[in-house]
Order: structure tokens, then sequence, then C-alpha cells
């Protein structure tokens, strides 16, 4: 799969893909990212990406006519292109999981003011990731890349996004290491017998009940299974006599 980013402040980049499972994943050639400069389509000498806001108003706003120029120098009839802004709709590992498949993704970076809205006519989709107003859509695009990238074949070990928070529909259970007891908070019997059957059925749970207890919406499209009844069952229980 190739990423491509289309931004003003490629030096953001820099640190995001020299480190780390993303560093590895690019050279391993798993996936391929491109950072690009969006002020190399501007038409001026000066390098001017934006201008003043018709109608008035503070702030600038970047202009169309760069923006697609830039957009048809970068795309092919397979390229997803996609718009951050805090008007999208939410990411979320739906989404994460949807654009993984694509053989192509650009994303664009919003910044200043915003973007024409003519721009949207170039573009297959906007993309939030929360409700809250970053500076420019450069961690954004981090945001959704880094999320990409980690889905993608032997980035990870095997098995290891299989239990994520969110790709089974539940939020992950705790996990502890050494030492067995911290402060006199020791990590629960369950997890040191060895008794696989006994674990599995102790992290459903705990994932369960994580879910129930922060996020009871993310339970509502959730498939039960009669085991998984009986535990959620269980816990309504457990959580009404607590209080
Ligand atoms: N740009 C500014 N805020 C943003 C957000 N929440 N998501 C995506 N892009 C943005």
């Amino acid at each position: 799969m190739k990423i491509k980013i289309l931004t003003l402040f490629k030096e953001m980049f820099i640190p995001f893909l020299e480190t780390s499972i993303i560093k590895r994943a690019i050279l391993n050639r798993l996936v391929e990212v491109e950072v690009i400069d969006l002020r190399q389509y501007s038409f001026d000498k000066h390098h001017h990406v934006d201008d003043t806001p018709y109608g008035g108003g503070k702030g600038m706003v970047i202009k169309v006519d760069i923006v697609k120029e830039a957009i048809d120098s970068n795309i092919s009839s397979k390229t997803k292109v996609l718009l951050t802004s805090p008007r999208g709709k939410t990411y979320d590992q739906k989404k994460a999981i949807e654009l993984s498949n694509e053989e192509e993704i650009l994303i664009i970076c919003g910044h200043y003011e915003g973007f024409d809205e003519r721009v949207l006519n170039y573009v297959d989709e906007e993309i939030s990731i929360g409700d809250y107003v970053l500076t420019g859509g450069e961690l954004a695009a981090m945001v959704i890349a880094d999320s990409i990238i980690r889905l993608q074949k032997n980035v990870l070990s095997e098995g290891s996004y299989e239990d994520d928070s969110f790709q089974t529909g539940l939020l992950e259970y705790p996990q502890f290491t050494r030492p067995y007891d911290f402060l006199g908070n020791k990590v629960p019997d369950v997890l040191v017998n060895g008794n696989h059957e006994e674990i599995r059925k102790y992290r459903l749970y705990e994932s369960l009940k994580i879910t129930y207890l922060r996020r009871p919406d993310l339970l509502l499209n959730y498939k039960f299974n009669d085991e998984e009844k009986k535990m959620l069952e269980r816990i309504k229980k457990e959580t009404l006599q607590n209080n």
C-alpha cells in the first residue's frame, strides 16, 4: 500500500516516519509513504498557497487551484483522496480497517482558517480524528497513517492486533508483567496459574466489564454469544451490588 501526504509542514513527519514500528514497516517495504510539499504547486514566485477570504474576516484560505493541481499531480484512478478537517466524519477503527485495504490513499492536511470550500469537489472523504480543534491536519494525518500502517500484513507480529480495543468490538482486557507483587498490589491469581481456559474467560469477562462501565455505547452493536450474554448479566448484577 502507498500513503501520500500533502502538507505545508513536511518536517513534522520526520520523527513519525523515522521511529519504531513505522520506520521498520517502511524499511521492510510493507508500506510506502511519500510526504509532498503543497507549496511546490504554487503558481507565483513567492510560493503563496493562500489568499484572503471573500466576504472578509480573519485568516487566510488555501486556494482551490493550487490544491487541485497538487491532487491531480499525485493521484491515479486507484487513489482515495482524504482531507483532514474537524468538520469530517469521526475516525474510528472500522474506517482504519477499510482504508488499510486501499491500494493508495492521499491525505491532504488542512491548515490555517481552512480550504476554499470548492476543494471538496476533488476529495472523496473529510475525516476528523475527534471533537476538538488542532492547529493543523498534520497530527490527524499521522493518526490516520499510523492506524493504517499497523494493520498492514507483517507489520505487527501475528495475532498482535486481534485483541485490540475496538478490533473485537470490546475494549482490551488488563495486562500485567513482573513484579508479581508491587507494593502489595498483586497480579490476579488466574493469570499466574497457567490454566488457559480460565485465562481466556477472565480476559473476556474483564473486556466486557470495562466496555460496559466505560463505553456502553460500543455494546449496542455488539453480537453477544451465549457465554458473553451470561457474563454481562453477572457484570450488571455485580455493578448494582457495588453501588
Ligand atoms: N484539523 C483540525 N482539527 C482536526 C481534527 N479534529 N481532525 C482532523 N483534522 C483536524
